[in-house]
This record gives structure tokens, C-alpha cells and sequence, in this order.
């Protein structure tokens, strides 16, 4: 097969940290070529110098078996090289169009002059329709879009660049299951018509149907390069890992207490309505669902994030009103979002400022902030989730799946009565996936009322001790063991649509 990006025994190091080590990798036209490795294993490094973001200390890249020196994405993309990166990099003040097309302009085939504004509609609008995006077009402006939405206009960028090379970076973490199948279906099509696919992602299952090679990283060096078809699922965690995996979840404990935390009601018009549940002490209280069924949006009212029309919350029995996330923090009820870079984190703060400052009064005597106490609940924060990475140095410097970690330990320090994780493991890695479940179940088994929003059926399937699952707006179902089972879990949270058909 034919030789269409190679990375060559290359070599790269930041400060403190050596994130590649001699690694070499052969990427063919007309084959999916998957890359995995655990967080921080040196998968967006290898990419970003793949895609002319970075360049490395040693170590040569070549284009169809010829050497280059790549000096910016622009010159990667010159050499027919597209990249959708983890974190995204979109205009948010430049529509949908623009977006698409201003990374394109200079190569796209044939545009020697710049594309009119009806033509630069017309090819995003072509991408966006390949990639079946409905609720929003080549005139929204990026502000106005999820992330998920984010995403698909990332891959529209490259789907309508034509490249002959293309790198997704986690490409389906944040994406619905109905566009994630989708892409994975244009990322088929575009196998077979030769273009040559580099895709990292932590599902592994994922990676198992799309994939035709693999290759594993670990501590920045290769481990193996393989047909997909010669590794099992479970071979692949080892070879990440270095150990053999043999529970992907820890066992549930059966202390549940009293009720802790009680909704009544909750409605906001257009986001959900009549939602009442409650949560006891040492209980997980799981959240399934589809994306956009208005489960974080219930979440964020709950936390003071966003406001709720009517109805109540009561903590410890007693109703309680929280107009800001400062007051829902200071009543006890801590919530980690789903979008780390947006709610989670301050990229440019240390990863130490950015664990505290939820609860920074607990670690202040008159103004000042305790500095050693700070570093040392840190540090034991850090080692506790296996941070990889300087946890002085700015959040920024993490991996993905590292900046994950750090928006669970600002949630631990918090010492909340009700703790809420949204998506939690989004981007992190099997090891890294069952040390956070560990840690739910030790905060749990400490008299923490927990609530687990997850869109991941086997998470969903096994963390909680019982299953809400919102469709459009509603509850549509509770399932405590053993009636919950996957195909009960996802009937209901169709059941929204499939009554709107029925009565259509
Ligand atoms: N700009 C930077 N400055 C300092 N260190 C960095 C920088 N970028 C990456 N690193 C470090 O390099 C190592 C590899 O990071 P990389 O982002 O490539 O991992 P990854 O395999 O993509 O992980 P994930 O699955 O979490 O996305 C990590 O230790 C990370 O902290
Ligand atoms: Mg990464």
C-alpha cells in the first residue's frame, strides 16, 4: 500500500517532560489507522507534529515517502495534510461558512482567487450536509453552537478540504451516538475512496469496528504496530497499560443512607419539566440518556448555574434556594461539568490553583491563602487520580485526558454533600477509567450522595446503584438491578421520539 505520512524516529520534549521518545509510525493511503495509548501516552504530540503545529527535536516526517519541514499547519496543509484537533480551534465570532472555509481558501482545488460568499456557503453547506448536521447551518455563528455542534463543523473543515490525509484527534467524544455513527460511516467511505485516516480515540470498541491497523503507545514510545484483527480488546489494555485489566468496574458498596438531596418538579420551559427525584447518602443516582435529552441542563440549574421556572430542591430535608454556583457550592452540592475547557477549567491557572478554587475559604485565614496546605492537599490530589504532568505549571500544559483529571480533584476537594458528575471519563483512558469509578464509590461509601450523568452504556450499566434516563425534557423510566439491562435503558431514552412518530 501505498506510503502517505510517516513519522520517522521522531523525538520530542517540553519542559520537564520527554513526550515522544524515537517513535516512528506509517500511515497508508486507503487505510483507517488507529492510535491509542493512555492519557498523556503522546498521542496529540505525535499528531500536532504530523499536522505542522509542532515540530519535533529529532526525528524526520515524510509526505508519499518524501522528507518535510513543516513550519506551520498552514504548510501541512498545503501538503493535502487536514487536522481536527482535540481541542478545538474554531473563529467563535466567524459563522459556520467561514469557519470551513478559511483554513481551506489557499488550497482548495481550483480557488486561485477568493471564494465569493455564496460559493464559500455552498461548499460548507455540502460538507454539513454529508455529515447529516440538521439543527444548524452555514450562517450560524460559532458562539451559538454546542460542542458537540463544534465538533461536526471541525470535521465538516476537513471533509470539504478534499485532503488525501486526514487526523482526527477523539473525533466522537463529545458527538451524540447518532452523528458519532454517522462519521464513522463517512470515515469508511473516504477509506475506501484512498484517503489515508489517522484516528485516536479512547473507545476501544470504536476503535475495533473502524480500524484496520492500530499502533500503541506508551510513555511516548511505541509498543506495537498491528492488524486490528490480531488484537483483542483486552490485548490492546495491555499493551497500553503494561498490566493486564481484569475489571473494568469496581464492585458497588450497599450502605445507602438517608435521602440527602430531593428535586420536586423541576421545570424550565423549552429544557425539561416535571423532573423529581431524590438521592441518598453512599448512593450513586446515574443519569442516562441521549445528548441533548436536558440532563446537564437540570444539572446546571440544580448547581445555580442556570435559573428553573418552578418547582424545588431540598438538601438534608430542608428546601434551599442557590442563585450562583458560589451558593450551591457553599450549601454543599459541587458540580463537574462535561465541558472542561468552557465550565471546568481556567487553561492559563495552575493546575493547583485550579483544584482549590471551588474552596478556596476553607484554605484562606485572613485573605491569604494557605500556600503549603494548597500544595500539599494537591499533591495528594494528584497522585490520588495519577495526574501525569507539573501540577505548578498552567492547566494548559495537560493532556486532554490529564485536564480531566484535574476538574475531578477541584470536585473532591470541594468536600460536597451531593457531588455531580457529568460525562466524567470523556477522554480518559481504561486505566485512568476505573481509578475514577474507585474513587465514586470511595466518596459514596464516605456518606457522599452522588449523581452520574453518562451517556457511556457500560458506565451507566454498572457505576450507579440505580438508572433515571431523561428523553426529551422528561424522565422516562428509573431501573434499579436487575432490571436494568442496556436494551431497557435505551428504549427509554428513545421513548420521547418514538411516541412523536407514532403520533405522526
Ligand atoms: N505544551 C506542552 N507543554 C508541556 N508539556 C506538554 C505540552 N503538551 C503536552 N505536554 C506533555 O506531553 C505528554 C504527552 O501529552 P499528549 O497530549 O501528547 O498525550 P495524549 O496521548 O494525547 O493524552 P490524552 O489521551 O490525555 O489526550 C504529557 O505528559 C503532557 O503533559
Ligand atoms: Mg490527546
Amino acid at each position: 500500500m501505498a506510503e502517505a505520512l510517516s513519522a520517522i524516529h521522531v523525538t520530542k520534549s517540553f519542559p520537564g517532560v520527554k513526550a515522544l521518545e524515537d517513535v516512528s509510525l506509517e500511515l497508508h493511503a486507503g487505510e483507517v489507522h488507529a492510535l491509542i495509548g493512555e492519557n498523556g501516552a503522546g498521542k496529540s504530540t505525535l499528531i500536532s507534529i504530523l499536522a505542522g503545529a509542532t515540530r519535533p527535536d529529532s526525528g524526520e516526517v515524510k509526505v508519499a515517502g518524501h522528507a518535510v519541514a513543516f513550519d506551520s499547519p498552514g504548510t501541512a496543509r498545503r501538503h493535502g495534510i487536514s487536522t481536527i484537533f482535540q481541542e478545538l480551534s474554531l473563529q467563535p465570532w466567524l459563522d459556520v461558512a467561514s469557519n470551513i472555509v478559511l483554513s481551506n481558501e489557499p488550497s482548495l482545488k481550483g480557488a486561485r482567487q477568493l471564494l465569493s460568499r455564496r460559493q464559500a456557503e455552498h461548499v460548507a453547506q455540502l460538507a454539513l450536509d454529508r455529515l447529516g448536521a440538521r439543527d444548524f447551518s452555514a450562517r450560524t455563528l460559532v458562539a451559538n453552537l454546542t460542542s458537540a455542534q463544534r465538533q461536526l463543523v471541525e470535521i465538516a473543515r476537513a471533509l470539504a478540504f478534499g485532503a488525501p490525509v486526514i487526523i482526527m484527534d477523539e473525533p466522537t467524544s463529545s458527538l451524540p451516538s447518532r452523528d458519532a455513527s454517522r462519521l464513522l460511516e463517512i470515515v469508511r467511505q473516504l477509506r475506501d475512496e484512498g484517503t489515508a485516516i489517522l484516528y485516536v480515540s479512547h473507545r476501544l470498541d470504536e476503535v475495533k469496528t473502524i480500524a484496520d491497523r492500530v499502533t500503541i503507545l506508551r510513555d511516548g514510545r511505541n509498543v506495537r504496530t498491528e492488524l486490528i484483527d490480531n488484537l483483542t480488546t483486552g490485548q490492546m489494555i495491555e499493551s497500553m497499560t503494561g498490566r493486564r485489566v481484569d475489571h473494568l468496574f469496581p464492585e458497588r458498596s450497599s450502605h445507602v443512607g438517608e435521602v440527602v438531596f430531593r428535586a420536586k418538579n423541576l421545570t424550565k420551559k423549552g429544557a425539561f419539566h416535571d423532573v423529581s427525584f431524590e438521592v441518598r447518602s453512599g448512593e450513586i443516582l446515574g443519569f442516562a440518556g441521549l445528548i441533548g435529552a436536558g440532563r446537564s441542563e437540570v444539572m446546571r440549574a440544580i448547581f445555580g448555574a442556570d435559573r428553573f421556572d418552578s418547582g424545588h430542591i431540598e438538601l438534608d430535608g430542608k428546601t434551599i434556594s442557590v442563585h450562583s454556583p458560589r451558593e450551591a457550592i457553599a450549601a454543599g452540592i459541587s458540580y463537574l461539568p462535561e465541558d472542561r475547557k468552557e465550565q471546568g477549567l481556567v487553561l492559563d491557572l495552575s493546575s493547583r490553583e485550579n483544584m482549590v478554587m471551588a474552596a478556596l475559604p476553607r484554605f484562606s485565614a485572613l485573605g491569604l491563602v494557605r500556600g503549603r496546605q494548597v500544595r500539599s492537599v494537591t499533591a495528594a490530589m494528584g497522585r490520588k487520580l495519577g495526574v501525569k504532568g507539573d501540577l505548578n505549571r498552567p492547566s494548559l500544559t495537560l493532556s486532554g485526558g490529564n485536564q480531566q483529571k484535574v476538574v475531578i480533584g477541584k470536585g473532591l476537594i470541594s468536600h460536597a454533600r451531593l457531588l455531580i458528575f457529568d460525562e466524567p471519563t470523556r477522554g480518559i483512558d481504561v486505566g485512568a477509567k476505573y481509578e475514577i469509578y474507585a474513587l465514586i464509590h470511595e466518596l459514596a461509601a464516605q456518606g457522599v450522595a452522588i449523581i452520574l450523568v453518562s451517556s457511556d452504556l457500560p458506565e451507566i450499566m454498572n457505576v450507579p446503584h440505580r438508572v433515571i434516563v431523561m428523553s426529551d425534557g422528561g424522565m422516562h423510566g428509573e431501573f434499579v438491578h436487575p432490571e436494568l439491562s442496556e436494551e431497557a435503558i435505551l428504549s427509554a431514552a428513545f421513548s420521547a421520539f418514538t411516541r412523536e412518530q407514532g403520533a405522526a
